[in-house]
């Protein structure tokens, strides 16, 4: 699925860690998972370039700059003035009518587009009916979804929570949990370099960029990193037992998507057989279909012990789910975890609808398709543009991976109305709703070649 040019380093593009860090933030804030990151040159910062593109390319949205008397929103996100208010399939309307082409699906999570009728209907019905009773009551609706997972992954178990973070933390626990009641406690977490699993402390701690997790130090301090691909690092510390969790992405997401080796990660499967270690694989943003197979995991052949899913489980709405094994999922007995809001009635009937269009009215097939064209354009592009390396991906889950820093071109897509970001400093990373027609993936392969001819 990957294709490179020669010039491409062997070892893939520089690492995040690797780039050049400005001293003072930038005028807008961090960009991780924030509203702005279009433009951003790395997507550890903030942008003013993306908030100067947009108010360029949108008069309507100058009012809103940051740093307005009247703005109470923490300023923890560099958000862009554009202020969307309606969405129709793979477009977004601006309150001044301008439409874009969305190729990011709110990072990943509107995997059915906008304004999806089904979903519409159903949650609108639901709405009206039941929308939350707590975890205290029988849930049916939770019932059909961990269901629905059980058949899509082999994982017989699902706690639901309400984000990625979320579903990353009761993954851990569940992880400390299995381990102490088999009456020998391992705290330590593997975990891959460049790999992001979320805000919170359990995930923070987990994740790799000391960027974030500096600042809020001390965090959990179990994790070990090792660098994706390397095998030596690989067979010495995961022939130990200091390990509870081999945690990973299959492709990481933030970091721009980077395919990890899966020749890596089944040898890790193996070892993790070998110690009683459990792999804990993070699909997050890989998971519920956007690669073209319902995990990840499932294209590099590897069967996790947990996983965490979330932003199109709901298609908008929020939902995390754990998923896990018998073995690890029996020892979650009641009072080990929970959560007020997690998996209640109006989330779960969007995962239904969900897991009804991925399944009974194949959007799963569909995203192979739409994902191969997408890909064959992306390839053009690269051998059109020198500065444009390789593309990398699968399914819809896509990046160009640049020789230089992507924030320009970033800034350039939104001038051309195309929804999409700056990752790990030298990639423009994709995420279109599942339901993006041909026309619209031809129509942003030209908007993405406009924008690649600039001159930066
Ligand atoms: C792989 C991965 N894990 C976890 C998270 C955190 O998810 P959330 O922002 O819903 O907490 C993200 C978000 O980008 C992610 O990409």
């Amino acid at each position: 699925m990957t294709t490179r040019k020669a010039t491409e380093r062997a070892d893939g593009a520089q690492s995040p860690q690797a780039e050049p860090q400005s001293g003072a933030p930038r005028a807008t804030g961090s960009t991780r998972e924030g509203g702005s990151k279009q433009a951003t040159g790395s997507p550890h910062e903030g942008s003013a370039r993306t908030a100067e593109a947009a108010r360029a390319t949108h008069a309507g949205g100058a009012a809103h700059a940051a740093g307005s008397a009247h703005d109470h929103v923490l300023p923890s996100y560099a958000r862009s003035p554009i202020d969307f208010v309606r969405g129709e399939g793979a477009w977004m309307i601006a309150s001044d009518g301008a439409r874009y082409l969305d190729f990011l699906s709110g990072i990943g999570v509107n995997a059915l587009g906008h304004a999806h009728p089904r979903l519409v209907a159903a949650l609108s019905e639901q709405l009206g009916t039941l929308v939350h009773t707590s975890n205290l009551y029988r849930s049916r609706s939770q019932e059909r979804v961990s269901a629905r997972l059980f058949e899509a992954t082999g994982l017989e178990y699902c706690f639901f929570s309400n984000s990625g973070t979320e579903a990353n933390e009761a993954g851990l626990k569940m992880a400390r949990r299995f381990h102490k009641e088999a009456g020998a406690p391992r705290a330590g977490v593997l975990a891959l370099e460049d790999g992001f699993h979320g805000r919170t402390f359990g995930a923070l701690s987990a994740t790799w960029n000391e960027k974030y997790r500096k600042p809020f130090e001390p965090l959990v301090p179990t994790t070990t990193w090792i660098a994706p691909g390397d095998s030596d690092a690989l067979e010495r510390e995961l022939t130990t037992r200091d390990y509870g969790v081999f945690l990973c992405e299959v492709i990481q997401g933030e970091a721009g998507v980077r395919p990890v080796d899966f020749g890596f990660l089944r040898r890790a499967r193996e070892l993790c057989d070998a110690t009683g270690t459990l792999l804990f694989v993070d699909e997050v943003q890989s998971g519920c279909g956007r690669t073209g197979r319902f995990l990840a995991s499932q294209i590099a052949g590897v069967q996790p012990d947990i996983v965490s899913l979330a932003k199109p489980l709901g298609a908008g709405v929020p939902i995390g789910a754990t998923l896990c094994t018998a073995a690890i999922g029996s020892r979650m007995t009641p009072g080990t975890h929970g959560s007020t809001f997690g998996g209640n009635a109006l989330a779960c009937r969007a995962a239904e609808v969900f897991l009804a269009e991925l399944f009974d009215h194949e959007l799963l097939d569909r995203v192979t398709i739409a994902g191969e064209r997408f890909a064959l354009g992306l390839d053009k592009l690269a051998k059109k543009h020198d500065h444009v390396t390789c593309q990398q991906g699968h399914g819809l889950m896509r990046a160009l991976v640049l020789d230089r820093d992507a924030g320009p071109f970033a800034d350039a897509m939104l001038r051309e109305h195309l929804l999409a970001i700056a990752s790990g400093g030298n990639r423009l990373r994709f995420l279109p709703p599942f339901i993006v027609s041909d026309d619209e993936i031809d129509e942003a392969i030209a908007r993405i070649d406009r924008a690649l001819t600039l001159d930066a």
